[in-house]
């Protein structure tokens, strides 16, 4: 039975400080969490929404060194630019709060310490991997060596990339130490361990019981379900390391808490630092209360720390405190987002950075097709064309659409004044219908987590909006019968209201823009978004365009531009206007240089290539690759338009273009100049 709550908690997974967010990261769980926090709102429930970065962790301090600079440096940047980066694609977060302050390190230490003192916490002693050199002894990711399953050599003290099998440290062959490449020798440290395993039934208690009230995701359940099966077992919450939170008892001043141990802790201290900021003691009412609900957004590769550990680790705390906090309510975890069908991957270069794909497009459109692809049941896709297709033929031909024409219309025909409506037609009582059962139809899916399916309905509204305004055709009715047309207008500029508060969750950008050109207040909500409620001979505000199609150059475009100009005869491809001398003045054609050429990763047709242009040196990528090999272009003239406007193509930047012409079989043959003239002259 769905349980009553006073206030809503809702916390998105904290992102390692350690690079940039990618569309991967948004699907799983930002864009989800943030959907459900503005409904939530705009069903004028009490909310608090949580992140921060998580900053602690060994992939940070390799990162570090790496870049020969400190753990602090790095959090720093990534820290702010992930910050600016969720802004500018609407995350509407209550706080963003950031594991390095002394305030996470406090909490995370009082949760170690309560455990710690009432004797729930197990200490061990292990061999461990230690370089003697610097003098430390190595976390699994530190150490390389051969693999015991594969005899790959690189194999990771945690994994074999390879094989994909997981290690210990002390498994590998030949082990070296990241650090200093050393063969590191095996000493004994201790570590203090959380006995998950003495949880395990209330664990299977606590996730039955929430997922008969709440209706769990099926995946989610099945992971949890697979760690059951194997049996849980004691979990080390302390590192050898120097970077992170420092374990506050004596003998341990050389370690760290384990990261996972401390970063769910950061939605505790991230809700503290809200309070903090706001003056007030809220956080205590949405942790430490039954009447919350706290819902927890996560990507699958979270699901243990956040369905066992994390609620183990409350349960622990539970147990000797009066002070109880809320275990998660749900934790709807998505599955993997690819992209163009290959898995996102920063070591070979495949992906999508958030913050470059907002300088080129629209939030609220990267929302709205990657809504509409979440992975909520299992791994999806994001393709180009796809969203292009949704910017164009659903935000701007049907929503866009449907706002602009009948702004326009009340502008052009009611001198921008609400008009009185009439008596309602059948007409106009069906399109009522459908307005009246949007609300709680799209409310409910967000409630259950349902978001595609949300989005979908949002869409319908639009589309039948559109078509109420064709059918009526009020364009006729003005003068045939204004009485009429007053009425459908009414009714659509209410149907515009109601899209602008149903739209909101996924469109934030765009809705704010049709409030304000209808002057709408918050005393429109979502509770009300169907009623006919908007005030005859009030003046509607200055209309401004909501979305400008895209054209988007891209692998996709490239590829099949590429097949249907071969696939045609040459003078139908030719069939081009007529331009002037000027016209073609204005392409900056150079000969250039080849001195670098590779193939795209993971493509078939792209090539990369790095041009001399007089003492410029380009990037460039060409669709090319199966009708040369890298070697083939090295050291050749080409032709390049050197002005065309920068892309990114596959994830590689591109800027110019290289020319080549395709003979009847389709082969593309470079351009080239018939004598080795010197790269930078001007073609002409
Ligand atoms: N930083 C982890 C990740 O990106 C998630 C941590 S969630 C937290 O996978 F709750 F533990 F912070
Ligand atoms: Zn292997």
């Amino acid at each position: 039975m769905k349980k009553q709550y006073k206030r809503i908690l809702i916390t998105a997974a904290l992102p390692y400080a350690n690079g940039k967010i990618h569309l991967g990261h948004l699907a799983g769980a930002y864009l989800p969490a943030d959907i459900y926090a503005r409904y939530q709102r705009a069903k004028k429930r009490e909310v608090v929404f949580i992140c921060g970065s998580d900053e602690h962790g060994v992939p940070i301090t390799i990162t570090a060194e790496n870049e020969k600079t400190t753990p602090q440096k790095v959090v720093d940047r990534y820290h702010e630019l992930n910050k600016r980066t969720f802004e500018k694609f609407g995350m509407s977060f209550d706080n963003y709060s950031r594991t390095s302050l002394p305030l996470h390190h406090q909490t995370a230490q009082e949760f170690f310490l309560k455990m710690y003192n009432a004797g729930i916490l197990i200490e061990k002693k292990e061999k461990q991997l230690y370089d003697e050199k610097v003098k430390m002894f190595l976390p699994d990711r530190y150490v390389e060596g051969t693999c015991p399953k594969c005899g790959a050599e690189d194999a990771r003290g945690d994994q074999c990339e390879k094989c994909g099998t997981y290690l210990s440290p002390n498994e590998l062959i030949n082990p070296r130490s990241k650090i200093t490449g050393e063969t590191p020798i095996v000493k004994e440290t201790s570590h203090w361990y959380f006995p998950l395993g003495k949880y395990q039934k209330r664990l299977q208690d606590y996730i039955k019981e929430k997922n008969e009230e709440d209706g769990w995701r099926e995946n989610v359940l099945k992971y949890c379900q697979t760690w059951f099966n194997e049996g849980l077992q004691d979990r080390a919450v302390t590192r050898d390391l120097q970077w992170g939170v420092p374990v506050p008892i004596k003998g341990y001043e050389n370690k760290v808490l384990y990261v996972w141990f401390e970063a769910v802790l950061g939605y505790i201290s991230s809700t503290k630092e809200w309070s903090i900021k706001q003056n007030h003691q809220k956080w205590r009412d949405f942790w430490l209360s039954e009447d919350t609900k706290y819902v927890a957004f996560i990507g699958k590769d979270n699901v243990v720390f956040h369905c066992i550990v994390f609620p183990a680790m409350l349960m622990a705390w539970n147990d000797n405190s009066e002070d109880k906090y809320v275990l998660p309510t749900n934790v709807p975890a998505n599955e993997f987002l690819n992209l163009e069908g290959q898995k996102f991957s920063k070591s070979r270069g495949w992906g999508l950075y958030v913050d470059e794909f907002l300088e080129k497009y629209p939030a609220d459109s990267l929302r709205y097709a990657l809504t509409l692809n979440l992975p909520e049941m299992r791994d999806s896709d994001f393709y180009w064309s796809d969203f292009q297709a949704r910017h164009n033929n659903e935000l701007a031909n049907t929503l866009g659409n449907f706002v602009n024409r009948t702004l326009t219309f009340v502008y052009k025909n009611y001198t921008g004044k609400i008009p009185t409506p009439g008596t309602f037609s059948d007409l106009d009582q069906n399109f009522i219908n459908d307005l009246n059962l949007a609300p709680d139809k799209i409310g409910n899916l967000i409630d259950n987590y349902r978001f595609r399916e949300a989005a979908v309905e949002m869409m319908n509204l639009a589309r039948s909006a559109n078509k109420y305004f064709n059918d009526a055709e009020p364009w006729k009715t003005l003068k045939e019968s204004p009485e009429k047309c007053n009425t459908t207008i009414y009714l659509c500029l209410n149907a515009v209201k109601a899209l602008a508060i149903l739209f909101e969750p996924v469109l934030p950008f765009t809705t704010k823009k049709i409030k304000t050109m209808l002057n709408m207040t918050d005393e429109y909500y979502w509770n009300n978004a169907s009623e006919l409620n908007l005030k005859p001979g009030e003046p509607i505000g200055k209309i401004e365009i909501l979305f400008n199609k895209i054209e988007i150059i891209n692998m996709e475009s490239e590829t099949s531009q590429e097949k249907s100009d071969s696939s045609k005869p040459a003078q139908e491809a030719n069939k081009k206007p007529t331009i002037t001398i000027e016209d073609f003045k204005k392409l900056d054609l150079k000969v250039a240089k080849v001195i670098e050429c590779e193939k795209v990763t993971k493509s078939e047709k792209l090539l990369k290539l790095k041009v001399k242009v007089g003492d410029e040196i380009r990037q460039l990528v060409a669709g090319i690759a199966q009708h040369y090999q890298p070697q083939d272009l090295l050291g050749k003239n080409i032709i390049v338009v050197a002005n065309l406007q920068k892309a990114t193509i596959m994830g590689v930047e591109s800027h110019g273009m290289m020319l080549a012409a395709s003979d009847q079989n389709g082969n593309l043959v470079y351009i080239t100049t018939s004598t080795d003239i010197e790269d930078g002259s001007i073609v002409k």
